[in-house]
């Protein structure tokens, strides 16, 4: 192996873990450690803790953790070598690694390299002769030839082999082409091209990679779009259409629409910072990938019922990730694309002015409601008031609240204090909702209730909790570990998930390797293993290296395995019966 355990160290070292968190999440220092939300999940109240002693970070919320490695891996959706590329890059060290680990990180430049050579090959062909409906598409659909070059538009032929064929001769193999998912096995055995007689719309990261592609059917043909399914390069819920144009814009709010065609028609309008989905929801994970790089976001939906429903949904998650979120209605019109259309030469100004004019998501909800109720009848209005100061109760601030109060008291002619009393009643209760659920959390993890980890935890608690002060002890205490390991070995283990920690521990000491998160990462643990492990090894006090801790561990686990042998009173001999009886008087 290449890259030895020095390197690692070493690499890890001249990164400060805190320093590479901070780039993505607002962190603050708590006694010897960092605290900050969640970039994993979604949270409002901080419970990611970074350990810069020790270089690991763990989400008390969602159970992630690890080291800078793990960390990278997961929000940049690196993998193991491209993290460490990165790192040693940072701080001008190089790296040299065998061809094995290479091999993915091989593969995944191999895809970039074939999806820019078809993003190639697909807009030769839209510029030349077999494009011709495809030009003719475009433009009836009023794209000029900036749009086309902006986004590296193309056409895939309908012959269902050109593309193959080109790529061939350019020296690509099938499988490889394949593994980009830019040609598939027919029926009949032969290899064809995944998108025929379609518009093509390059898919590229923020990096500049071409990642995937969009294909909309000329033809009528079904279904309308089609994407490039997941490959080791993409993954359609964790990408934005042209947010590589969006970060680029120097703006710092983004405007996000449905369609790939409404993308390109705001771009020809000047609106530089327009992204779509890829014709799936939004998802948490596009949310974050958002809130990495804007603090707001424009929401530009269809205008029919399909699409305010989907405004709703997205308008949660957005919040829930830090966004800000303003609305956009659009009167008479299906999509933004067909706005901007419908308003011709004066587009540009008019979608301006409906981004001036657009709402918060309070008044967007709030105008919602007002539409399904009936307020000239007194059970219209007494719907609308309690509805809407449910609304209310989750808005944060005070002075927001007063204004919308006010707003509605004016309309009902209910007084602004009636509807303030209704507000803070749901306040109250939203709190004890909240309090009550962070009870209900608090109880399951400490009884490891749904403890999808480590299974036979919740049946073992004793045990499972004597294991992992034991564990801790071990990895906190390098210098102990061989005491430890003398007095205890793995049988004594009752849950196979610290056993197998366990007898990981034991096997990078007998190694002379390094004991710390970081190698144990390099054995079989999934990232939720590993957070679990970061989660055990942190939870350290220095009284627990101290020998009366360590022996009432060794003892506790003694007691249990004697108590779990006995429960299964077949297993033993009439002999051990009886010791066990006369033992038990003794003491
Ligand atoms: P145009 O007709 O090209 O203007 O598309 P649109 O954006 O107006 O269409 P629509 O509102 O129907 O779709 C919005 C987005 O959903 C598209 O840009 C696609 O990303 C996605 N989409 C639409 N139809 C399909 C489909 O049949 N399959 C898949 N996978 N995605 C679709
Ligand atoms: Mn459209």
């Amino acid at each position: 192996m290449i890259l030895s355990d020095d390197f690692i160290s070493e690499i890890k070292e001249k990164n400060d873990i805190s320093e590479i968190i901070s780039e993505y999440v607002d962190i603050q220092r708590k006694g010897r450690n960092m605290m900050g939300l969640c970039p994993f999940h979604a949270e409002r109240t901080a419970s990611l803790c970074v350990y810069p002693a020790n270089g690991s970070f763990y989400c008390f919320g969602c159970g992630v953790g690890g080291d800078v490695i793990t960390f990278l891996r997961l929000i940049e959706h690196y993998d193991y070598i491209e993290a460490v590329k990165y790192l040693a890059e940072r701080v001008g060290m190089s790296v040299e690694v065998s061809e094995e680990e290479n091999l993915t990180y091989k593969k995944k430049l191999l895809i970039y390299e074939i999806n820019r050579e078809t993003a190639k090959f697909y807009y030769k062909c839209l510029i030349g002769k077999s494009g011709i409906k495809a030009r003719e598409y475009l433009s009836l659909r009023g794209v000029n030839n900036n749009m086309i070059k902006r986004f590296g538009l193309g056409y895939s032929p309908n012959d269902r082999y050109s593309l193959i064929d080109y790529l061939k001769k350019r020296g690509y193999n099938v499988k490889d082409i394949m593994l980009s998912n830019l040609a598939f096995t027919s029926r009949s055995k032969k290899e064809i091209d995944r998108f025929s007689g379609r518009l093509m719309f390059p898919i590229i990261d923020v990096r500049g990679n071409v990642i995937a592609f969009g294909a909309r059917s000329l033809s009528g043909e079904k279904p309308k779009y089609i994407n490039t399914s997941d490959t080791l390069v993409f993954k359609k819920s964790s990408n934005l259409f042209a947010l590589n144009f969006a970060v680029k814009s120097g703006k710092q709010n983004l405007i996000l629409t449905e369609g790939y065609m409404d993308v390109v028609a705001l771009h020809q309008a000047g609106f530089k910072n327009a992204v779509a989905t890829l014709g799936t929801a939004l998802t948490p994970f596009q949310a974050k990938l958002i809130s990495r790089n804007v603090e707001e976001v424009i929401l530009s939906y269809d205008a029919d019922e399909a699409g305010q429903k989907a405004s709703e949904r997205a308008i949660k998650i957005l919040k829930d990730n830090g966004l800000r979120v303003k609305i956009i209605s659009m009167p008479n019109c299906k999509d933004p694309d067909e706005y901007l259309r419908s308003q011709g030469k004066n587009g540009a100004f008019k979608f301006s002015s409906l981004i001036e004019k657009s709402k918060n998501d309070i008044e967007f909800k709030l105008e919602n409601l007002k539409s399904l109720c009936d307020i000239s009848t007194s059970e219209g209005k007494i719907k609308y008031l309690t509805e809407s100061a449910k609304i209310l109760s989750r808005c944060k601030s005070t002075i927001e609240r007063e204004v919308y109060a006010l707003t509605i008291s004016s309309e009902i002619g209910v007084s602004k204090e009636i509807i303030s009393i209704q507000i803070n009643k749901y306040i109250k209760q939203n709190q004890k909702n909240s309090l009550f659920k962070e009870f209900k959390n608090i109880e399951k993890s400490t009884c490891a209730f749904n403890d999808d980890i480590n299974k036979e935890k919740r049946n073992n608690l004793r045990a499972a909790l004597a294991e992992e002060n034991l564990l801790s002890c071990v990895i906190n205490n390098p210098g102990l570990a061989n005491t430890i390991f003398s007095k205890v070995d793995e049988n004594y283990f009752v849950t196979e998930f610290n056993k197998k920690i366990f007898i990981c521990l034991k096997d990078i000491k007998s190694k002379g390797r390094k004991l710390d998160i970081s190698t144990i990462s390099s054995y079989e643990f999934s990232v939720k293993e590993v957070g679990r492990i970061t989660k055990i090894i942190c939870s350290y006090n220095s009284y627990m290296g101290q020998d009366e801790y360590i022996n009432e561990n060794i003892s506790i686990l003694r007691q249990e395995k004697e108590k779990n042998r006995f429960q299964n009173i077949n297993n033993i001999s009439e002999t051990e019966i009886q010791n066990y009886i006369k033992k038990l008087n003794k003491s």
